[in-house]
């Protein structure tokens, strides 16, 4: 059945049992529109002008989105019908979220079957496409590293093929160069889908110089990590950038005047320092602390983002770095000055959505500045 479905030849060359068996078995893929209009339901085509890509990890916030700016949403969460039938409704792509072991998809069968499920799952609940997001080790040149490039290819192939306009992407790391051990053929992967989103984020998560807190996303070092992915004659347009709405908080050995905030050496994978350090909070989090801190905002002018210092309960200092308007919109003009495809982030959610006057301009300001 699945060899029936899965060929387009069959169905261009089609005899008409087999259209009928193809046609009943994507009856059977999908449930029932959950959108009011039927029209909803309809996977969204076409390639807009700048791609705005928001990760959505669940919950309800996505209300409060500017929906003016969205193409897709990447549900991370748990799957939405509403959030599906009100992203249709502007026109804004939803897609799935694809992780397997490598390991699971060096052979062939094994991919294909992976593949037919994630299409299969895509048609029921009505939706564009798939981001995949593999942040494994694989080496270079290993049975994992070849299947991975195939995995895309075939996965991009039997999306087109099955929803006409669907999109396929893969998350990348801020550089190519083997971040976090994952060492993969990026330019064999670009060319495979229709764009990598690039993290521009976790930029210290292999520190090989001093153990101190730095910025999650610093201005040069992300910039550096697309000239080496154009370099290896990846296409801007192959590229969406993707920029923090979290920061990490570090809890310092030492906190100097100077604002030098030293770390325990925490390892990650070979590297002998890294923001593993530090916690993840999100800017919504940021923003109500930072009024009261005994720093206030400060900014980085090496790095181009803003960091502030607390002390905790138990008398630790802390310094927390961050992205905000100034360092994002930053680095949004340099997207839209390099051609690149577009921008996004992780995540949608970490904003404060709630009402007060004071967070929603914040929150306005987040959107904002993804288009400068
Ligand atoms: C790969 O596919 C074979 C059957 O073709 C199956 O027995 C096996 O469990 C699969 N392995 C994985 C890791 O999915
Ligand atoms: C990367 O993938 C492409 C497409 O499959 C292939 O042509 C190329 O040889 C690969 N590059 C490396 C270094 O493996
Ligand atoms: C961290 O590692 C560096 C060398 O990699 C060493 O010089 C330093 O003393 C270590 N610091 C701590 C706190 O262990
Ligand atoms: C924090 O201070 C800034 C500038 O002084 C102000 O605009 C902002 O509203 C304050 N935030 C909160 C949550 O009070
Ligand atoms: C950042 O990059 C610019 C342009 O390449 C360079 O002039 C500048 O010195 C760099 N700054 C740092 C702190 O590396």
């Amino acid at each position: 059945m699945k060899r029936l479905l899965g060929g387009g030849a069959c169905l261009s060359r089609c005899c008409p049992l087999l259209l009928l068996l193809a046609l009943l078995r994507l009856g059977s893929s999908s449930g029932a529109c959950p959108c009011g209009d039927p029209a909803l339901c309809r996977p969204i085509a076409g390639t807009p002008e700048f791609e705005v890509f928001v990760f959505d990890v669940g919950r309800k916030t996505w209300k409060f989105y500017d929906w003016s700016q969205i193409t897709t949403v990447a549900a991370f969460g748990k799957y939405d019908p509403e959030l599906l039938c009100y992203a249709h409704s502007k026109g804004a792509r939803v897609v799935l979220k694809g992780d397997v072991p490598v390991k699971e998809i060096i052979d062939s069968a094994n991919r294909t079957a992976w593949i037919a499920r994630q299409v299969d799952l895509a048609k029921k609940q009505y939706m564009d496409g798939i981001n995949i997001d593999i942040e494994q080790e694989v080496i270079v040149m290993s049975p994992e590293y070849y299947a991975l490039t195939a995995l895309v290819k075939e996965t991009t192939d039997a999306f087109h093929r099955e929803i006409p306009g669907s999109q396929v992407t893969f998350d990348v790391a801020w550089s190519p160069a083997c971040i976090d051990k994952r060492c993969y053929n990026y330019s064999g992967i670009a060319d495979a889908c229709d764009f990598l989103f690039v993290m521009s984020y976790d930029e210290q998560s292999q520190v090989w110089t001093e153990c101190i807190a730095r910025a999650n996303a610093p201005y040069n070092q992300t910039l550096d990590g697309y000239d080496d992915y154009i370099s290896m004659s990846i296409e801007p347009k192959k590229l969406v950038m993707g920029v923090p709405w979290y920061g990490y908080d570090y809890r310092c050995l030492d906190l100097s005047k100077d604002h030098v905030c030293s770390l325990p050496n925490i390892s990650f994978r070979g590297a002998p320092c890294s923001d593993a350090a530090g916690r993840q909070v999100t800017y919504g989090t940021i923003m109500k602390q930072v009024n009261s801190s005994i720093s206030g905002s400060l900014w980085d002018e090496e790095q181009k983002a803003p960091y502030y210092e607390y002390k905790d309960s138990l008398g630790h200092f802390h310094q927390v770095w961050y992205d905000n308007p100034q360092s994002i919109s930053l680095k949004a003009t340099y997207a839209k000055k390099r051609g690149l495809r577009g921008i996004g982030m992780w995540n949608g959610n970490c904003l404060d959505y709630s009402r007060s006057s004071v967070a929603e301009q914040q929150t306005e300001a987040m959107w904002r500045a993804l288009r400068p």
